[in-house]
């Protein structure tokens, strides 16, 4: 990584402003799923053996600038205090008199959790005043939150224009070394897989992995779009009229650089999306009026567990289908369990993008039957699209410059 790194930092008797992304669910006053808090333990750990001061801060939700009871920190700072046993203070701001007390208060090893950063338009704003609010709190500056990269908030990118040097967490460092090797350098063959409900979101993603892989094996509802622009009949369906001609238009891209793209060839259809109705699996070509597309059917997910399992490199973004509903979740857990499969052995490299499909192989409880599973949504499929991250951007150079 080009990036500096916690481990080239001395942090003992040092105070450490640390941007977690800890933007987790919460349920009745309680943490919901602590996957992205269990995430930065490694970080969290190392800083407290380290004997360093530790401030960690991080948005919840999106409290358009204001504060909002229901989205405080309060229950991550004691969720995280039970899985790493030990005393997490909590300030109930980011800034002010209170957090700058409990930060002077802090001894070394000690571990302090600000109240959420968006109570604060700035925050979000990019302010240099509240950029520089928090930095004074600090000595010095790690970023573990690859799941907030890609924005360029406070707490993310002007904060470091005031403090030095800045450097990436073990859980920033670890999804930068899985998606950017992925992309600069990837074990061959290298098939993305993409899904999910619309080819909107995806084009960008669609676009640049074009260039880089071999095979691209296409399953979700924006299936239907890129049948529909090979002239198929798809009933009711969800199709993106205004990008037909967008699906057809990666279709030929893919056809000059020679990937191998692939559609479904068979499909589970219903009359409704909530699950009444199981519905029953039709080849593509022949989807009723009346139907509804609800997953890839079992034909599809033969073909592409062939190719999972003779890829060198896979990443996959988006469910094959409407996965929350237990009839249509075949497609989508089958292929969570072709990439288990391929990863045993060390023989494939997999590598789930955040958001739905990360939350459907943690469902299938095989998120550590994969070789990587991103706590990024937005940031790893930017990441994918070959954009900069301004929060990592902003991080200081291994060489020393920024
Ligand atoms: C996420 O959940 O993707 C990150 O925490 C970023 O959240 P945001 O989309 O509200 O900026």
């Amino acid at each position: 990584m080009e990036k500096m790194s916690l481990r080239d930092v001395e942090v003992a008797d040092k105070t450490v402003l640390v941007r977690v992304d800890f933007n987790v669910p919460l349920k009745g006053g309680e943490v919901a799923d602590e996957t992205r808090i269990r995430a930065s333990l490694p970080t969290i750990r190392d800083l407290v053996e380290r004997g360093a001061r530790t401030i960690l801060c991080s948005h919840l939700g999106r409290p358009k600038g204001k504060p909002d009871p229901e989205k405080s920190l309060r229950p991550a700072a004691g969720r995280l205090s039970d899985l790493i046993g030990r005393e997490v203070r909590f300030a109930s701001d980011c800034v002010g008199e209170e957090a700058e007390e409990a930060a002077r208060s802090l001894a070394n090893g000690d571990l302090l959790l600000l109240e959420n950063l968006r109570f604060h338009a700035e925050e979000e704003a990019n302010d240099d005043g509240f950029s520089r609010r928090l930095a004074s709190l600090a000595d010095l500056y790690v970023n573990d939150a690859f799941g907030s990269a890609h924005r360029a908030h406070a707490s993310t990118e002007g904060v470091t224009k005031h403090l030095s040097p800045c450097v990436a967490g073990f859980l920033m460092e670890k999804e930068l070394e899985y998606l950017g090797s992925a992309l600069a350098d990837p074990r061959r063959p290298f098939v993305a897989i993409l899904g999910g409900a619309k080819i909107s979101g995806k084009i960008d993603v669609m676009e640049s992995l074009l260039e880089k892989v071999d095979a691209l094996l296409v399953g979700g509802a924006m299936m239907f779009t890129f049948l529909r622009a090979e002239g198929e009949r798809t009933g009711r369906s969800l199709v993106e009229e205004d990008r037909v001609e967008t699906a057809r238009r990666v279709a030929a891209r893919a056809r000059e650089r020679g990937v191998d793209l692939r559609m479904p060839v068979d499909c589970r259809v219903s009359a409704s999306t909530d699950g009444t109705d199981p519905g029953r699996i039709v080849s593509v070509t022949a989807i009723p009026d009346e139907a509804i597309g609800v997953d890839i059917g079992p034909g599809t997910l033969e073909s592409y567990r062939r190719l999972i399992e003779s890829a060198g490199t896979v990443v996959w973004n988006g469910p094959m289908g409407i996965f929350e509903v237990t009839a249509f979740s075949e497609g989508t857990f089958g292929v969570a369990g072709a990439l288990a499969d391929a990863t045993m052995g060390a023989k494939t490299v997999t590598i789930v993008g955040g958001g739905d499909s990360a939350a459907a192989v943690v469902q299938a409880g095989l998120a550590d039957k994969v070789s990587h599973v991103s706590t990024g949504g937005g940031a790893s499929l930017e990441f994918l699209e070959g954009k900069v991250l301004p929060g990592v951007a902003a991080l200081t150079d291994a060489g020393g410059g920024r």
